[in-house]
């Protein structure tokens, strides 16, 4: 060991510590790390020559190269660390914020009407006690035809037009689901009676105008327990329309009508008034076909492994998009599968906002 190389580290390690303490910018500082410890610095060359040394030679000089380059590290850090909070204390004392000033405008969404009726309803059934059930929307014929008595050569199964999906040979083609009467099938065949459910969801159909999407969307209801008749359809299709257009007056009628997976059947009607010039439901005005309804024929509780003369039910369909349509105001169902930020500005519900039937139903 020669006492000159170790005079020289602990020159180099007196003047590299004094060259940190004096440092006044976190740059120089940067500057100083790089000439000692970068790739061409003064400590990493000489913890390169200890590559080259001798068993006993390193075994000297080892703790002591290694002793500085831990130093110079400890001292960097030290005065970085106060080089920063200089820095901090600098802008804290210098720098003044106004918060009275207004909070930059942040570009919000919108909940579509869509969700947000979808919403209303799930809200105004919970109150009855309706659970929310959904199925699958590529949906098996079993499920949406023939489990709801239209076995295959029913005309009825004529009247949807239906998207069939590809099927591989001798496989039944699978469909995107005409409507949501098949979570009925779903629930009936899962679940044990008393059942209340709401099934809502996109269904599908080949057809295209302005109040027509091949994609639209329904809500389902179901009831089955022992003794339901026709007096509770009737009760909880008022109720729930009254809560959901927010209007003590309306009125509804059923008209007999056909469904091949309820008997009877009933088509119900809401009254409509004019008011400005503009028609709004409720009133006595006249009356407007809204949703299909009936009680669950006998057929179809037994295709689900029910007793038809222990249990009963009442099921109805109806458009999401047409009730937000006559509750909102839109006139083009279209628009609402556009994507069209203005219509969805317009039209569209802030998230935060209160629910419009916080009420609930009764209230
Ligand atoms: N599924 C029927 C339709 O889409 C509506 C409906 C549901 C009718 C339940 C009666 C009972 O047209």
């Amino acid at each position: 060991m020669q006492t000159d190389d170790m005079t020289d580290i602990a020159t180099l390690q007196s003047e590299l510590t004094k060259g940190i303490e004096a440092a006044e910018t976190l740059d120089a500082l940067e500057a100083l790390r790089i000439s000692a410890l970068g790739k061409q610095g003064s400590v990493s060359g000489l913890l390169k020559t200890m590559g080259a040394m001798s068993p006993d030679e390193r075994q000297v000089q080892g703790p002591i190269i290694n002793g500085l380059r831990e130093t110079v590290t400890a001292a960097l850090a030290a005065k970085k660390a106060a080089l920063e909070t200089a820095v901090l204390n600098q802008r804290l004392a210098t720098e003044r914020h106004d918060m009275t000033l207004p909070a930059p405008e942040t570009p919000r969404g919108t909940v579509h009407p869509v969700s947000q009726v979808m919403d209303e309803l799930a809200e105004i059934f919970a109150d009855m006690g309706f659970a929310v059930a959904e199925g699958p929307e590529i949906e098996d014929q079993w499920h949406n035809f023939t489990a709801l008595n239209m076995p295959e050569t029913h005309p009825a199964r004529a009247m949807h037009d239906t998207f069939y999906m590809a099927a591989a040979d001798g496989e039944e083609a699978k469909v995107l689901r005409t409507h949501t009467s098949p979570v009925q099938i779903r629930t009936m065949t899962s679940q044990e009676p008393p059942i209340r459910i709401i099934a809502p969801g996109r269904v599908y159909r080949s057809d295209s105008d302005a109040t027509h999407t091949p994609m639209f969307h329904q809500i389902e209801g179901l009831v089955i327990d022992k003794g339901i008749h026709l007096g509770h359809l009737k009760w909880t299709l008022e109720t729930f329309l009254k809560a959901f257009f927010e209007r003590d007056d309306l009125t509804i009628r059923l008209r007999p009508s056909y469904f091949p997976f309820t008997e009877p059947s009933a088509e119900v009607d809401v009254s409509f008034s004019v008011e400005n010039g503009k028609r709004v439901l409720g009133g006595t005005g006249g009356w407007m076909e809204l949703l299909g309804s009936g009680m669950v024929h006998p057929k179809v509780i037994s295709a689900c492994g029910l007793d038809p003369d222990v249990y009963q039910g009442f099921a109805f369909g109806v458009g999401v998009d047409r009730l937000a349509m006559l509750k909102y105001g839109m006139d083009d169902l279209r628009a609402f599968f556009d994507g069209d930020l203005r219509w969805l500005k317009h039209y569209g519900f802030g998230a935060l906002d209160v629910p419009t039937l916080s009420g609930g139903v009764g209230a």
